[in-house]
């Protein structure tokens, strides 16, 4: 199972968009594809009901945490046994032991920002802690970073943040335009790939790098067999198993919280 995480604490710098189009995008390929969608705004699981029924399903799992709730989002969240490829959406403002459980369920990790000087600051800061206090330093998933919201594929403002993502050997991946079809998109429940090819043919262009570096067309990928990070439904039976011998777990159970996306 490929896992995928998008992440930047910075609010509103494309995760929502950018989960819902390599999901739709892996989906309209036929992988059998799910969203974790981990922010109690739950934006992806709004998508995922306002998908129209000709395009392929997405299982969504809402692991955001109930209102109140303390315990480890990682005991909640199922995705179905046979899934290939998930896709998590992190809400803004993430850190600490939230920050941590996402980076050790990831293969990859993609960190959109967009172009002000303000969301490169924050996105340059969000990096440092994901290395700091997040566990990327000793995690085997790979990072990059993606431009979203860009007018001019020129922009000098991204200059100072390449040079920061140089020092630290990360790959800058692509430059997502701002553009109207994203939000055509997002508000059909369709990704660009699902849409008219030749009127999203730029979008469907510039996201093509992050697939490439996906799937393992990119010089720093690591090779080896991708691992299962995020438990499936055969892991939440060992769970339930588990359950029933050791009490103290009762309340961290999945149960209830397995659901196929209809
Ligand atoms: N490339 C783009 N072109 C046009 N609009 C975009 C683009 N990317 C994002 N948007 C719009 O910008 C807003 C914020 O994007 P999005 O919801 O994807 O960000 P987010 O990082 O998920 O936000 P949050 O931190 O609140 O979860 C949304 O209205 C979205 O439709
Ligand atoms: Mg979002």
């Amino acid at each position: 199972m490929l896992t995928i995480l998008v992440i930047n604490s910075k609010g509103g710098s494309g995760k929502t968009t950018l989960t819902t189009n390599l999901a739709s995008y892996y989906a309209s390929k036929k992988n059998r594809t799910a969203i974790m969608d981990y922010d109690p705004q739950g934006s992806s699981m709004q998508w995922l009901r306002t998908r129209p029924g000709h395009v392929e399903k997405i299982h969504g799992s809402n692991a955001a945490p109930a209102k109140g709730s303390v315990t480890l989002h990682s005991l909640h969240a199922w995705v179905p046994l046979d899934t290939e490829v998930v896709i998590i959406d992190a809400p803004a403002g993430v850190k600490g032991l939230l920050l941590q459980e996402l980076v050790r369920k990831s293969n990859f990790i993609v960190i959109p920002v967009a172009p002000s000087p303000i969301d490169i600051h924050a996105t340059a800061d969000f990096i440092k802690e994901l290395f700091l206090f997040g566990g990327a330093r000793t995690s085997t998933a790979k990072i990059a970073v993606v431009a979203n919201r860009v007018r001019s594929s020129s922009s000098p403002v991204y200059g100072a943040l390449e040079r920061f993502l140089n020092s630290l050997k990360l790959p800058f991946l692509t430059n997502i335009r701002d553009s109207e079809n994203y939000l055509y998109a997002v508000e059909k429940g369709l990704g660009v790939f699902e849409m008219d090819e030749a009127v999203t043919a730029a979008e469907r262009r510039e996201l093509m790098p992050i697939f490439r570096w996906l799937n393992g067309q990119f010089p720093n990928r690591y090779g080896s067999r991708i691992e299962d990070k995020v438990l499936s439904l055969e892991g939440s039976r060992k769970l339930a198993a588990l359950r029933t011998t050791t009490p103290t777990i009762t309340n961290l159970s999945a149960t209830g919280r397995f659901k196929s996306y209809p």
